[in-house]
């Protein structure tokens, strides 16, 4: 019981678990750890998939042998697994030169390297088999006012989402991008900052059909969102690419607890949402075990993350299979939202005295909705109560 396994789908980024718990405070409180061994210990948990960015795999500026060896470590420790690379992304933010962002540098050649940095790691990510390309605009954004033509930067992202689509179309790669919205941190202010933010970018993109999101728990929490509706808005869109599930408490700066943390509620809604919906990608935790943890923590952690979503997703089903949640879902006319307000036309709506002329809007508006009750057992079930 609540013992993950690969069908579970559930991946982890390298730099989730090999966070060293450096802070803007604080130096690293664990040492690195090797790629390999993450592998095999995300294995050794029932993870299914684990993600990289291409810095987390190859230090940044290793010469091309460097690489060919870290990439063939990597490449074993998957085939010694069975671990498989859904999804990999670029690492635009760490270093100085990206300090005013990456595909909206207001620096040209800062944009152009950002670019080829991107493409050489879609190259890699495609040679290990991924199908999303995440793309994590942190330091796309500013400080200060006058120091950013959104306008203009906008221009420049679509520019490069444009050139990134022309490329997996022209080498024939089966690989769709997801952009992941965040509204701060590291920049005081980031570009696309929520999931509507990103979706309303992606319908100006010369190869829409490219482009999804990958929403992130505690990013929409921090621009006081509820992240449920976020990915239903996604899901209704076709847009739900890939999904990165942590656990955040209120508007502070990105705590990435590990999934369950933070708003339960919302973590069990987002489940019982996931997993009656079409979605069949990854289950994603892009999280950061506290930098309290040693290693044995980290692994706990990291556990911790799949074991929550396991029980959630028992506890959603329990209460979707309870005969009275049935009964109360009608009271609360779930089955009346469903049916569509005007099947009989416009026509008909306009000749409907019922629907006006003799329509009482007291009587409609003294009418109970019966969703506290509802919501009573959703906790019962939540809390095991039930
Ligand atoms: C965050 C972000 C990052 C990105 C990741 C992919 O917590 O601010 O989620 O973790 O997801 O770096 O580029
Ligand atoms: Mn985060
Ligand atoms: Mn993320
Ligand atoms: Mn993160």
């Amino acid at each position: 019981r609540f013992t993950p396994t690969p069908e579970d789908k559930f991946s982890f980024g390298l730099w989730t678990v090999g966070w060293q718990g450096r802070d803007p405070f604080g130096d690293a409180t664990r040492p690195a750890l090797d790629p390999a061994e993450s592998v095999q210990r995300l294995a050794d948990l029932g993870a299914y998939g684990v993600t990289f960015h291409d810095d987390d795999l190859i230090p940044f500026g290793a010469s091309d042998t460097e690489r060919e060896t870290h990439v063939k470590r990597f490449r074993q420790a998957l085939d010694a697994t069975g671990l498989v690379v859904p999804m990999a992304t670029t690492n635009l933010f760490t270093h100085p030169v990206f300090k005013d962002g990456a595909f909206t540098a207001n620096d040209r050649d800062i944009r152009r390297y950002a670019l080829r940095k991107t493409l050489r790691n879609i190259d890699l990510a495609v040679e290990l088999g991924a199908h999303t390309y995440v793309a994590w605009g942190g330091r796309e954004g500013a400080e200060s006012g006058a120091a950013k033509d959104v306008r203009v930067a906008l221009d420049r992202m679509k520019e490069a989402f444009d050139l990134l689509g022309q490329y997996v179309t022209e080498q024939g790669y089966d690989l769709r991008f997801a952009i992941e919205p965040k509204p701060n941190e590291p920049r005081g202010d980031i570009l696309l900052p929520t999931v509507g933010h990103a979706l309303a970018f992606i319908e100006r993109l010369e190869r829409p059909e490219l482009f999804g999101v990958n929403p992130e728990t505690g990013h929409e929490q921090m621009a006081g969102l509820n992240f449920t509706h976020g990915i239903a808005q996604a899901l209704w869109a076709g847009k739900l690419f890939h999904i990165d599930l942590n656990g955040q408490s209120g508007l502070k700066y990105d705590q990435d607890l590990r999934f369950g943390s933070g708003n339960l509620r919302d973590a069990f809604w987002l489940v019982d949402l996931l997993e009656s919906s079409d979605y069949a990608g990854p289950r994603h935790f892009d999280f950061k075990p506290p930098r309290t943890e040693d290693m044995d923590g980290v692994w706990a952690s990291a556990a911790g993350n799949m074991r929550n979503y396991l029980i959630l997703k028992e506890r959603s089903a329990a209460f979707r299979a309870d005969p009275e949640v049935r009964e109360a879902l009608r009271a609360a006319r779930l089955d009346d939202l469903a049916r569509p307000t005007a099947e009989d036309g416009l026509a008909a709506l306009l000749a409907d005295r019922t629907a006006f002329e003799d329509f009482d809007a007291d009587a409609a508006g003294a009418r109970g909705m019966a969703f506290e009750h509802l919501d009573q057992l959703a906790m019962d079930h939540l809390l095991g109560a039930r």
